[in-house]
Parts: structure tokens; sequence; C-alpha cells
């Protein structure tokens, strides 16, 4: 796996900087007032930094944003980065500056200096974040060796804080890792056997081969795969770290690769269906998030591993297929082909671990890129809170989500001449369409959102928070969410 930078964390040591030949980042008040390690840094560079503060570079400096000075005089230091950041600034923007300095890096060896500075694990994860790089098709590139050593008064402090948030970062380059591997690589067995190894972390990982599959009447999830040489899976990974209360659900699609099937897509970015396993990525990501941190939560992941290929063999438009809770479908369009994965895994999460709540994520359709473009993901309930609910959790995580409508006017557009529906309506409305396919396969009573993430899981440009490609959208909110929402509060925690 990509490995996350090397995070230290120390007492501050001022006598240490002179002589440190690495990169030293300086936070600086926004108003240019200097602290103990400032003024240190200013006597060791005869001023120079104070000279900076005062000039109108730094007076036009954006908050958040870093200046480096090469090669200064007086230190033995590669440079010295100032990023301009209160202390007490919001969770957002300690983020943000943690990945302006990732990108101001000209060092392998960092010490980030400060005193009294209160987010420092929000900065190390701005930093982790941007600095992730997909290397492993490389065959002459080893990752960077990235050491950041964090000294700053009460930064032990926040020693426990760090350690969980580094712990949600493992979970986040894993999705990315998965979801920028070609097909070839990460076929489903492959894939399977990555969940599998999970259990070291103490998650519980079942995987279901196709004979299981047939007997439990996953026809409509089967149906996607049986064109494909590959074989067709479902993981179930367990964390059961709560008490004896329900699990939450997580239901990712996993399709390794989606060629779009009988109904084949155009060759022109084809490529790009790599990332079409992205919901399972996020589900594995949140997974290995939770053992890591040890997070005190019942939570369930259960992933559909299919590979949508044309051959003699594959599933056919006007096909009608019975799906493991009864309804038949008609597949009108064999690249609609994550809603038939979905129908089965959703049905048969609910039927065997009857879930306090459940959200899938899927890569679903190319509309919601139309209608929300890269910045923000497709948010389909039928339950208030819990839309609220993830919707915060995304927002503080600074990962977009914007909630869009399911009615039954639209449901009405999935009406099939021969079987109980069809797998798509028409142009109109194809995200919303796809999300009522879904609530198809939703007990009354249960309270799911289905995200469709097919615009924010991979991208072709650098976003806020990660480099082109993968991004691992998702995993720190759904965490966050499960963390605000669904954890056993310790006896003596504060009431809600
Ligand atoms: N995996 C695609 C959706 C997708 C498109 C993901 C672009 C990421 C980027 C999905 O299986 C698909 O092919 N959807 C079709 C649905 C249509 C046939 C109703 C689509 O969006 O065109
Ligand atoms: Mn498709
Ligand atoms: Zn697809």
């Amino acid at each position: 796996m990509t490995p996350l930078p090397k995070f230290t964390i120390s007492e501050l040591e001022l006598d240490r900087l002179q002589d440190y030949e690495g990169q030293i980042v300086l936070l600086v008040q926004e108003d240019g007032r200097m602290d103990v390690v400032g003024r240190r840094i200013n006597k060791a560079t005869k001023g120079a930094l104070a000279r900076f503060l005062a000039s109108k570079g730094f007076e036009d400096l954006e908050a958040g944003k870093v200046m480096t000075l090469s090669y200064p005089t007086g230190l033995m230091a590669r440079a010295v980065s100032l990023a301009k950041i209160d202390r007490n600034c919001t969770q957002g923007a300690a983020r943000s500056c943690g990945v302006e300095i990732a990108k101001a890096s000209v060092s392998e060896r960092f010490i980030i200096a400060c005193s009294k500075f209160k987010r420092i694990s929000d900065l190390i994860e701005g930093m982790a974040l941007r600095n992730y790089e997909y290397l492993d098709q490389k065959s002459d590139a080893a990752p960077k060796p990235f050491d950041v050593e964090v000294m700053g008064a009460d930064a032990l402090e926040q020693k426990a804080e760090i350690e969980a948030k580094l712990a949600v970062l493992e979970g986040v380059f894993f999705t990315r890792d998965l979801t920028n591997a070609p097909a070839n690589v990460l076929t489903t067995s492959h894939f399977a056997e990555q969940l599998v190894a999970l259990s070291d972390l103490g998650l519980e990982v079942e995987v279901l081969e196709e004979a299981e599959l047939e007997k439990l009447g996953m026809r409509t999830l089967l149906c996607v795969g049986q064109g494909s040489d590959s074989p067709s899976k479902v993981v179930v990974m367990r964390w059961t770290g709560g008490g004896e209360e329900a699990p939450f659900a997580l239901v990712g699609k996993g399709v390794v690769f989606d060629t779009g099937g009988i109904s084949l897509k155009p060759a022109g970015g084809m490529e790009d269906m790599t990332m079409d396993m992205g919901g399972a990525g996020v589900v594995a990501g949140v997974m290995k998030a939770l053992a890591q941190r040890d997070a005190k939560a019942n939570v369930v992941g259960v992933v559909g591993l299919v590979e949508n290929m044309p051959s003699g063999n594959a599933v056919r438009p006007g096909d009608v297929i019975k799906s493991m809770k009864g309804d038949t479908v008609e597949v009108i369009n064999t690249d609609a082909e994550g809603r038939l994965v979905l129908a089965d895994i959703l049905w048969y999460t609910q039927e065997r671990f009857a879930p306090s709540g459940m959200i899938n994520l899927a890569t679903l359709t190319g509309a919601i890129i139309i209608g929300l473009g890269h910045e923000m993901a497709g948010v389909f309930s039928n339950d208030d809170k819990l839309s609220k609910d993830f919707i915060t959790a995304a927002t503080a995580e600074g990962e977009g989500a914007w909630r869009m409508p399911l009615a039954p006017a639209y449901d009405k557009m999935l009406k099939s001449r021969i079987a109980d529906m069809k797998n798509v309506g028409t142009r109109a409305a194809g995200s919303i369409t796809a999300g009522q396919f879904l609530q198809r396969f939703v007990k009354e009573d249960m309270p799911w959102a289905h995200l469709d993430i097919a615009g924010v899981a991979s991208i072709a440009s650098e976003s806020a928070f990660a480099p082109k490609g993968a991004t691992g959208w998702g995993v720190r909110a759904l965490n966050r969410l499960i963390a605000d929402h669904y954890e056993t509060k310790g006896e003596d925690a504060p009431g809600e």
C-alpha cells in the first residue's frame, strides 16, 4: 500500500532548530505576531523573519498560504517556510494549510515548529492527503520518503487525536490505491484477497463465491458478471467494536471494470472505468479506518465484486432476471449494471443483518456528473435525519455532498411491459431513476441513503485535498458519521 508520510510528535526544543538540515515550517499568526519559535528563528537569521513579517509580501500573503525562504542565512536548514495561520483557526483552515505546506515541500524531512497550535491533526491530514501519489505501476519509482516531525508546546497532548486521524488516513490511502489500480491487477479475486487480509486488523471477513450467490438467488448481481472470466464475489466485512446494538451497514458497488457489456461503451475514455469499483473501495477504506482506530461501533460492509464484459455468455438487453428479493427486472441496457449489483446486496444486507441504517456508495451514473460535476456527490435518501447527518459530516470533512430528490413520479419511469421493472428510465433524470431503482430494494422502514459518487471518486485534475486520480472521497465523511452517531459512548462521556 502507498505509505503515509511518517509523522512524529515531540516537545518544543528550540535548540534543535539551529542545526536542522531539513525544511523548517513555522506557523505565523495572521497579524504577524511572533511566538517563541518565530523569535528564535528571527534571532538566528539576524532579523530576516521580522523584516519579512513587516513586509508587503507578508501582508499580501493570503491566510492559509505558505511562503518559503530557501537556504536561510544563519541556519543549516534547506528552507524555512512560513505558513500564515492563526492558532485558533477552523478545522477546514488547518486542513487546507496542510495541503499548502505539502505543496511547498522541497525536502524529504520536515520540522513543523509551533507553540500552542490546536489543530495539528488537521494540518497533518491536509499534508498527507495532498502528498499521496500512486506509483504501484511505475517500474522505476518508489514512494518518496516524507518524514514530518511536529515539534510543539502542547503537541504531545494532541497525540491521541493525531493517531486517530492517521488511522482514518490509512483508510483513505487504501481506497485510493484500490480505485487507482488497473483492472488486470485488481481483478475480483485480487480485490477479495485484499479485503480478506483486513482480518489481520480484527475485522471478520467472509467471501461468498458464485455457487453460494446462486443458492441465495442473487441473479441480478450474477448476471452482470456472467460475461467475464473473473468470478463474481460478495465480500462481507464486519467490525464489532460496539455493544449489542444492530450494526450500521455500508454497501458498495465493486465493478472492477465496466465495458458496458453488450450495450458496449464507446472507446474514448473507457479506460476510466477501472474506477467503477470506487463505491466498494470506499466501503473497504472505512472498514479499515474503523479497525485501525478501534471504533466503538458495530458496522458491516458488504461489497459486490463483478466485471461487466461482453461475451457469448453475457446478459443481453431484453433478458429478464429475477432478483434475490423475488422481483423481476427487464435488462434494457446492460450498461446500467451497478444498480443490478446493488439490488441484490442491499436486499441481502437487510435480510441477514437487519441494520439500524444503511448507506450505499456507487459510481452509478454519468448523469450525476452532468448535475453536480466533480465537486459534490449526489445524496438520495428516504430519511431526512440520516441524509442531514451525512451531509453535515461530509461538510465538516470538506467532502462535497448535495441532496437530490426521490419521488413516486420518477419511480413510474421504471415500468416494464413484461417484468416487474426495467433497469433504466429515459435520459431524463438519469441519476434519480437509478436511485428509484435502488429504493425498490430497500425495506419501507429502513433509514437509507444512496451516494452517487461517479463524479467525485476519481478526477482528472487535482482537487482541494487530492492529486489527480482516485480521491478516497467519503471515507472521512462516513468515518465521522459513524463516530458522531453510531458509537457507544462511554459511561462517563458527556450526554448528547
Ligand atoms: N459506471 C457507469 C457510470 C459512470 C459514468 C461512472 C462515468 C463514472 C464515470 C455506469 O455503470 C453506467 O454506465 N451508467 C450509465 C447508465 C445508463 C445506461 C442508464 C450511464 O451513466 O450512462
Ligand atoms: Mn455501466
Ligand atoms: Zn458502472
